[in-house]
This record gives structure tokens, C-alpha cells and sequence, in this order.
């Protein structure tokens, strides 16, 4: 005999918008954000809550979206990579991202940004060492994290310069 599930209903800010659907319980941040509301640029890089490529902020912190449920956020205001670009304008990490090759492939780089962001909120003029800190919860497997290092600090100084 098959059971029914029920649906609960959350209320989620994402990125200024405002979400409310009925989900199951059991849905996971990063699958809402992903396939509930289609902001596919949090990505999913593991099953282990390792990789960190799934990195968003929640209520001002950073947080690995594979590890939540939906319904943990409810009432919550979320900040995903789309948030970043302002008026068509992309941030100061994305372009200090392009302009540093901070990437390769891309995969990890939702995740890198969002966690540099949490960073340079708490500490606008990180050191190497602060930067590697905070990053070691997001794995690269293109760059070898020194393009990624300087791009997160040549957004610092940009940031602060502004
Ligand atoms: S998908 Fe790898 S930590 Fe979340
Ligand atoms: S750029 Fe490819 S995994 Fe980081």
C-alpha cells in the first residue's frame, strides 16, 4: 500500500524573491533551489557534504546546501551565486574571479565565490592564511586554489578601495 506524503508549505526568500510552495519534508536546500525554484547555479559536486560546490548563505552565513533541508530555512533569506550581479553589473569576486583565472572549469566556483563573500563580509583584508581558512570547505580540482587566492584578494582590495 502506497503512502501519501504530505506537503508542507515554506516560506523562502531567495535572492530578494520571495518563495512559497509546498514541499516534501525530506527535500534538501540545495534540491529546492535547484529544481523547486530552477536556480541551477548552486551546484552539487559530491554526496559526502565535502566539496563545498553547493555553497550558499542563509541569514547571512555560509552554508553547504546539500547538508539542510528546505524546511530548516523556512522564513529564511537566502543568497545564492545568481544573487551576486547587481543591475547587470557583476561583483567585484566575479570579476576579480575572471580577470585572475580563478577558475577553470567553473564546477567549484558557485561555491568559492559564495564562501569568499562570507569571508570578506567578516574580514575585508584577509590574509593568505584567512583565505585558505576559509576555503578549505571547498574543493577545486582544476586550479590548484593559487589563481582562486589572488582573485580573492584582488576583490579585497577592490572592495575596500570602492
Ligand atoms: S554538494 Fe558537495 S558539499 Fe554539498
Ligand atoms: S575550476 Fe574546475 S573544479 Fe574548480
Amino acid at each position: 500500500m502506497s503512502e501519501s506524503i504530505q506537503l508542507v508549505p515554506v516560506s523562502i526568500t531567495v535572492n530578494g524573491k520571495l518563495y512559497q510552495q509546498e514541499i516534501e519534508p525530506r527535500l534538501l536546500l540545495v534540491e529546492f533551489i535547484r529544481e523547486t525554484i530552477g536556480l541551477t547555479g548552486t551546484h552539487i559536486g559530491c554526496d559526502t557534504s565535502y566539496c563545498g560546490a553547493c555553497t550558499i548563505i542563509v541569514d547571512g552565513d555560509p552554508v553547504k546546501s546539500c547538508t539542510l533541508l528546505a524546511v530548516q530555512v523556512d522564513g529564511s533569506e537566502v543568497l545564492t551565486v545568481e544573487g551576486l550581479e547587481q543591475d547587470g553589473e557583476l561583483h567585484p569576486l566575479q570579476q576579480a574571479f575572471s580577470q585572475n583565472h580563478g577558475l577553470q572549469c567553473g564546477y567549484c566556483t558557485p561555491g568559492m565565490l559564495m564562501s569568499s563573500l562570507a569571508l570578506l563580509a567578516e574580514n575585508p583584508d584577509p590574509d593568505i592564511k584567512d583565505i585558505r581558512k576559509r576555503l578549505a570547505g571547498n574543493v577545486c580540482r582544476c586550479t590548484g586554489y593559487q589563481n582562486i587566492i589572488k582573485s580573492v584578494q584582488a576583490a579585497a582590495k577592490n572592495l575596500r578601495e570602492d
